[in-house]
């Protein structure tokens, strides 16, 4: 792993032993990109780079009429001088202009890599972990320095950047776009993919190609929502899960974003990713800097999965801070679908009793603690102990639940308030609105104005006082709702373009004062289910509460369609009560555990409530998860079967010595009298000899070559005949 610069050619290769990126400086100074993708030899020196068009219709030199950057593959392009598409950042100045020409005045590579201040970032344990190039370029005219961040990392196919911008003149520069990372490649012939959804279908898969003309996805919701994930794969048009070109691209970003790939009528494609331009505007006043947030790019040779796996390696090792780095997840019994709010301390009690008699480690009392909370019409914002429900106060209760040997937590949903709290009543002013205009309520609450420092000192101190009167493992941080009329009562009228992403650091301050005052604690990110779920929110929280479907139908589409971009030991799942909350259909007790353990694991029901078989059923589940959590949340996904393409869904986990892998089978609805369908392992040892759920004798090479059935071969179900029946094997190495 490296960083080579050429410097008679001004060529930068950056380079490990699975990708290069290869960056030049153009004739004029600009930098250029020349290359991405599968490792080529690093004294290669890059030798096609087009700046010269037929009959160019505007000219960039004087001496050469066809000189032209309508072509060029640029690294962080301007609009406005000879390029007309997308540009990566757009700077008016106090006399009006937006042209701006950035030259390269000089650079910088070290070992390591630096964090960006305010913002989540990909982080090195030690600096032999990665690489970093700084390529600082200045527009004397404008007096702006922008520096463009790359890191290269050591045995990961995987680049990371980022952009500053800093005014070194004397007048105001007014940023009004500045985007995280500019992709040019030489050509367009490519799939996109997304994830995409709404409320309880989370990041389901969707493709188009990119023939011609503007791809676009973007969040202008204040999150990054569940209608779109700031997660993309570009693909080559033949690849698929085993083979072919992919590259993922992460923004590590909760809040507005646009991720766009322009193709153009030369056949090339730009692709750009960061924060949403709409609405943005940030002054920056001489010597005053701007950080866009980090973009990841990974890349695969070898298809999706791949991808997908050093994704999930790398995101777990450079992106999770957290006591539970890499370590099994506590396996948690949730009160919010057994009682919603509610509750008192006796049934709190008695559902965590039985949690305990089941196996679970964590009992998590969720939303209806605080405040005058017993409905969505009030209590938001007021952080202190609902008397009334919970007499002996957070203290009282999470004390009990520890003397029976569970840990507690709770949850929080700290970015909002009701009209009906204490905290309103005191400061009206404090959540965001536009003046003189009614505010558009989402499930009856307003949303706190966090570009206010003194908003978020408020929270942090309502909610140190719980913590830290009270013994608590775990928080679940919830967000149940998007910013609208974002403004800031009482701000100055040119600084409300700050305000969307203002919010969002602010929501970055209270989770780093709350990890560094109580470092133990586990967070749990949610926002209605799984609409902020996103790289940014890893380096905080370690697990994301995946949807508020907990169908076990619905899950597998929700939880494969996630794992393309988070891994496993990322994606909060229980197993909740059936006929399910949200579409009424009925799963088995054992169907539902089976798609729950490919994640956190945990329940979201009252034990008490089930029949004793059933229950018998769940402390098996329990015993059966406690034995092979770390293979399920931290071992090799293979997805085998989607079930955006098939009736009967499959995927597997691979324990990193492949002595034990966990397939998980998931039938739609049943069709009566069809043939036999095989299912095709991957990962194993072909050499090796497997049994399968503790009987046989089988090869590698068979399970992964021939496969196992998905029916009998009598033509019926394994097991029962009911639609949506699942089956979890267990594979052992003799
Ligand atoms: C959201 C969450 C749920 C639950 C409720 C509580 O909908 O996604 O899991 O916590 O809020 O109000």
């Amino acid at each position: 792993m490296g960083i080579i610069f050429h410097e008679e050619e001004k060529q930068f290769h950056l380079y490990n032993d699975y990708i290069s990126y290869v960056i030049g400086i153009c004739p004029d100074g600009e930098v250029g990109h020349l290359y991405y993708g599968k490792r080529i030899h690093e004294k290669q020196i890059v030798k096609a780079y087009q700046t010269r068009g037929v009959r160019a219709l505007c000219c960039n030199r004087k001496e050469d009429e066809n000189y032209t950057k309508e072509m060029a593959q640029l690294e962080y392009p301007a609009f406005g001088n000879g390029d007309f598409r997308t540009p990566a950042y757009e700077i008016l100045q106090e006399n009006g202009s937006r042209v701006t020409n950035l030259v390269y005045a000089g650079h910088r590579i070290y070992a390591g890599k630096k964090g960006i201040p305010g913002l989540p970032a990909s982080y090195v344990e030690k600096d032999s972990d990665a690489t970093t190039l700084e390529i600082v370029c200045e527009d004397a005219v404008a007096g702006i320095r922008v520096t463009l961040f790359y890191t290269i990392w050591e045995q990961r196919p995987v680049v990371c950047r980022h952009a500053r911008l800093e005014n070194m003149g004397e007048e105001m520069l007014d940023v009004r776009r500045a985007l995280s990372l500019c992709l040019d490649l030489p050509d367009a012939e490519y799939t996109w993919m997304q994830f995409q959804g709404a409320w309880a279908r989370e990041r389901y898969p969707m493709e188009r190609d990119l023939s011609a003309g503007i791809t676009e996805i973007e969040s202008m919701r204040g999150h990054s929502s569940a209608n779109v994930n700031p997660f993309v794969i570009i693909k080559r048009k033949d690849t698929n899960e085993v083979q072919g070109e992919a590259m993922g691209f992460h923004l590590v970003y909760s809040g507005n974003f646009v991720a766009r790939a322009q193709a153009d009528t030369y056949g090339k494609l730009r692709f750009v990713m960061g924060l949403n331009p709409q609405w943005f505007s940030w002054k920056l006043s001489s010597g005053e800097v701007f950080d866009t947030p980090e973009a990841i790019l990974s890349y695969s040779a070898k298809g999706l999965n791949d991808l997908s796996q050093s994704i999930h390696g790398f995101l777990n090792d450079h992106m999770v801070r957290s006591p539970y780095k890499n370590k099994p997840r506590p396996i948690l019994l949730n009160n919010w679908e057994a009682t919603e709010m509610n509750f008192d301390e006796e049934k709190i009690l008695n559902i965590a009793k039985k949690g305990k008699e089941a196996g679970v480690e964590l009992f998590v009392l969720d939303d209806g603690w605080f405040g005058a909370r017993n409905d969505d019409y009030a209590g938001l914002g007021d952080w202190f102990v609902n008397a009334n429900k919970l007499p002996n106060g957070i203290y009282g209760l999470s004390k009990k639940i520890n003397d029976m040997g569970l840990q507690f937590g709770i949850w929080i949903e700290p970015e909002m308030v009701n009209e009906d709290s204490e905290l309103y009543r005191a400061h009206p002013d404090w959540v965001l609105g536009a003046p003189n205009r009614p505010r558009t309520l989402g499930r009856h609450q307003m949303v706190l104005d966090y570009s206010k420092p003194e908003v978020v000192d408020c929270i942090y101190k309502q909610l140190y006082d719980v913590i830290s009167n009270a013994s608590i493992h775990y928080i679940k941080w919830d967000m149940n709702r998007s910013i609208t009329e974002c403004y800031s009562l009482g701000g100055a009228p040119e600084e409300q373009g700050k305000v969307y992403h203002k919010y969002i650091l602010g929501v970055y301050s209270l989770y780093e004062r709350l990890m560094k005052a109580f470092p133990e604690i586990l967070f749990e990110s949610c926002a209605s289910g799984g609409a902020r779920f996103d790289a940014g929110m890893l380096y905080y929280a370690p697990q994301a509460w995946c949807s508020d479907d907990t169908d076990g139908h619905e899950r597998v589409k929700i939880q494969y369609g996630t794992s393309y971009g988070y891994p496993i030991a990322s994606i909060g799942a229980h197993v909740s009560a059936a006929p399910n909350q949200q579409t009424g259909r009925f799963v088995t007790i054992d169907d539902r555990a089976n798609i729950a353990c490919f994640g956190t694991f945990g329940y979201e029901l009252d034990l008490n409530e089930i029949s004793d078989e059933e229950f018998a059923r769940v402390q098996q589940q329990i015993r059966f998860m406690k034995e092979y959590r770390e293979v399920f949340q931290y071992g090799k996904l293979y997805r085998l079967q989607s079930p955006f393409t098939k009736d009967t869904a499959a995927w597997m986990v691979v324990s990193k010595d492949r002595e034990v892998a966990l397939l998980g089978l998931y039938r739609g609805c049943k069709t009566p009298n069809v043939g036999i369908d095989l299912v095709r392992m991957q990962g194993l040892d072909p050499e090796a000899s497997y049994t399968v759920n503790g009987s046989g004798d089988f090869y590698g090479d068979y399970l992964m070559e021939h496969g196992i059935p998905t029916i009998d071969t009598e033509g019926d179900w394994f097991h029962g005949n009911e639609d949506f029946s699942t089956e979890l094997f267990v594979i052992h190495k003799q």
